[in-house]
């Protein structure tokens, strides 16, 4: 449960503590501060009680937590948390891939064509994070899971198409508009256009399933790349995450993760181990690496 609790919020144990701490005693000053105050105006009516007790309490809860989360240090914490919140009950709207930005906000665009479990992943890894945010989806396939992912999230999409991309401006003019920083690459087929490229100077990375330079390039990818690799009798396989050039599957190398091969693995158990890699390792090295701090 606690676990559960630290990957949902994306913090670390001792940090966890003092979140769970400022629920704990801003909940309990909510309660007892609402009392008193109810106590001070008396109302006899029940109905009438409880419902002015509720407002009392709801609008004493967010400034009681805000209170008590300044000495815990997770004033940022619990401002985010609220808005939320505010956003669920829909009192205010949430930003749905507009031009605002503060001013220190990394903004990330995922380029998908899949089911995105990746993209997942990423979307989940920077949710609470309030510099680093996933405003756009770019995708080329019309009812591909990660629109769908997208949808859920409220995250803008934008469904390319060949011309637009390969010819065109390449997106540009939409990628400015939504002030793009960094384009992630999690299961994008296509080329990425030398236009993009210049525009991104080593700001566009991806991730390959299998271990480049081998097993790489045009028409390397889903079950095709771990057949391949089962064919050649490997031992191990991994994934591999790169900057992008103007080939398929290449550019710098920042980071290989190996796992093993099994004598009885299929192109689906091999998928399914690379898989848990990806989700474990590509979003702690974007944020490593938007953030600079990836040597
Ligand atoms: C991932 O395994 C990624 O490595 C691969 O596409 C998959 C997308 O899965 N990318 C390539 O093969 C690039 N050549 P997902 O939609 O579940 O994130």
């Amino acid at each position: 449960m606690l676990k559960k609790l630290q990957q949902r919020w994306k913090v670390s144990g001792l940090r966890l503590t003092f979140v769970l701490a400022t629920f704990a005693i801003g909940g309990s000053l909510t309660g007892y501060i609402g009392r008193m105050l109810m106590n001070i105006f008396p109302i006899n009516n029940t109905w009438l009680w409880i419902i002015t007790y509720l407002i009392v309490i709801i609008i004493l809860w967010p400034v009681m937590v805000l209170l008590i989360s300044i000495p815990f240090g997770q004033f940022r914490f619990f401002i985010n948390y609220i808005h939320k919140i505010e956003i669920r009950m829909g009192l205010i709207k949430a930003e749905r891939g507009t031009n605002k930005t503060k001013a220190s906000e990394i903004r990330l665009a995922i380029f998908a064509s899949g089911t995105g479990s990746n993209a997942q992943k990423i979307i989940d890894h920077f949710r609470n994070n309030p510099h680093i945010r996933v405003v756009l989806i770019v995708c080329n396939k019309p009812g591909a899971g990660v629109l769908k992912i997208a949808d859920q999230e409220k995250i803008s999409t934008l469904l390319t198409e060949k011309e637009k991309f390969f010819r065109g401006n390449a997106n540009l003019d939409e990628l400015k508009q939504y002030k793009i920083d960094w384009i992630i690459l999690a299961g994008f087929l296509w080329k990425i256009p030398d236009a993009m490229i210049r525009a991104f100077p080593d700001k566009i990375i991806n991730i390959h399933p299998a271990l480049l330079p081998n097993y790489g390039g045009k028409g390397m990818y889903g079950p095709k790349v771990h057949e391949t690799v089962l064919a050649n009798h490997e031992k191990e396989s991994g994934i591999t995450i790169h900057y992008v050039d103007n080939k398929y599957d290449h550019g710098k190398i920042l980071l290989r993760v190996k796992c093993p091969v099994l004598p009885d693995d299929t192109a689906d158990s091999l998928a399914q181990r690379v898989h848990v890699l990806e989700h474990t390792h590509y979003p702690a090295t974007i944020e490593k690496l938007v953030t600079g701090r990836w040597y």
